[in-house]
């Protein structure tokens, strides 16, 4: 019998394809990774295990891969400044990589001869993760049930779930489709799908309305090393930990929340909207340390590789050749981003109040107008006579 590996979410369409893989003869051994999601969300986790295997699983791995997931993922994304289209901090995008890479893993230790995964064939997830794990083993077979079973609503699904005794809660339909990470929440579908249409509050999950929130500021200080966040307030965290306390206190701030319609990948415009309260904080601050330690043309080069580095992240090419030579690059500019950042959050904003760093190239004996000023303004004349020569008829 083949053996297929299955990215399992525990929902009704995942549930559902472990049988319906059962039924076009493969032995199915699930997978669950833990990126952050709160994984059963109030279910627990055993009632999630059993109902894989109540499906037709031979077994169930479940790993967490939060540690690995804001190191090797979350960290090279925001050193890079990665932001596609101007909004979206790519959580959904950095994670499935990382899930591509543990099915090919699984695939191995089990000698399994397939993986397969439950996304739709309009979106950018199937593309991620196939074209990741086709980089890492392009041998695999890969499964898509979605995009080619005979199911063509969540009804039918619900009547074949229950006609196989697979123990499914459909109490709860769910007004949007939602990706959850510690890196950020995707929210899609439903009402929102209707453009003219204000997201409603119940959309958001883990940030407050920003306009509800209390008139008082609160302020707090990032301190990063070689571009890396390692301390708040003075106080050092690991990362993951870093993460979940800055979701937090961003998210009762109402900062990190975004509303956009993207670009995907397959050609559709998409309407989604996005919380990131701690990925918001870090990119703000982030940015802000470098305006302070980067020189000019340094700056400016690496805005142009961020743009480029977000479409990589964003199109599934994590795993490719440029990709790990932006990283190289990045990883260059990165030498001198340490320093403190302090910031305010207020009513949904998040702006810098405040730099220091050891390595700035701010000279204020340059930049001010008072007399200590070291600047030599007669030199100016001749500068611009020849920055301008070339244009003068
Ligand atoms: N649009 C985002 C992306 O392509 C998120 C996709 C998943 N979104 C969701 N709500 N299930 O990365």
């Amino acid at each position: 019998m083949k053996k297929v590996i299955l990215a399992y979410s525990g929902g009704l369409d995942t549930s559902c394809i472990v049988r319906w893989l059962r039924e076009q003869g493969y032995e199915v051994i699930c997978f669950m990774a833990d990126l952050g999601q709160g994984l059963g969300k109030g279910e627990d986790l055993e009632a999630i295990e059993a109902r894989a295997l109540a499906a037709g699983a031979l077994k169930v791995y479940v790993k967490d891969l939060q540690n690995e997931f804001v190191e090797d993922f979350c960290m090279p994304s925001l050193k890079a400044g990665a932001i596609y289209e101007g909004k979206y901090l790519l959580a959904t995008a950095l994670g499935r990589p990382l899930i591509a890479k543990y099915l090919v893993e699984i695939a191995h230790k089990e000698k399994a001869d397939a993986i397969a995964h439950g996304c739709t064939g309009k979106g950018n997830d199937q593309v991620r993760l196939e074209v990741g794990a086709g980089i890492l083993d392009p041998k695999l077979e890969i499964i898509a049930p979605v995009r080619v079973w005979e199911f063509r609503s969540r009804e039918e699904e619900i009547e074949y779930a229950k006609m196989h005794n697979i123990p499914i809660d459909v109490t709860k339909k769910k007004p949007y489709s939602i990706d959850r990470n510690i890196w950020g929440i995707s929210i899609e579908a439903g009402i929102l799908e209707n453009l003219e249409q204000e997201p409603p509050e119940d959309a958001y999950m883990i940030t407050k309305n920003p306009i509800t929130q209390t008139s008082y500021a609160k302020y707090i200080e990032v301190y990063f090393e070689k571009g890396i966040p390692k301390k708040v307030d003075g106080k050092a965290y690991n990362l993951k930990t870093l993460i979940n306390y800055l979701n937090e206190i961003g998210g009762l701030y109402g900062v990190g929340r975004s509303d956009i319609v993207e670009n995907r990948l397959v050609g559709i415009k998409s309407r989604e909207i996005y919380e990131a309260p701690a990925a918001t904080i870090l990119h703000i601050a982030h940015k802000e340390l470098e305006a302070l330690v980067l020189d000019r043309e340094l700056a400016h080069f690496k805005d142009i590789v961020a743009l480029k580095y977000s479409e990589l992240v964003y199109n599934g090419l994590w795993f490719s050749p440029l990709k790990e030579a932006l990283d190289s690059f990045v990883n260059t500019t990165q030498k001198y981003v340490t320093g403190t950042i302090k910031l305010k959050l207020f009513k949904g904003s998040c702006v810098a109040v405040s730099r220091k760093s050891k390595h700035s190239l701010y000279k204020k004996e340059l930049s001010t107008y008072g007399k200590e000023d070291k600047f030599d303004q007669r030199l100016a004349e001749g500068f611009i006579k020849i920055w301008g020569m070339p244009y003068k008829k």
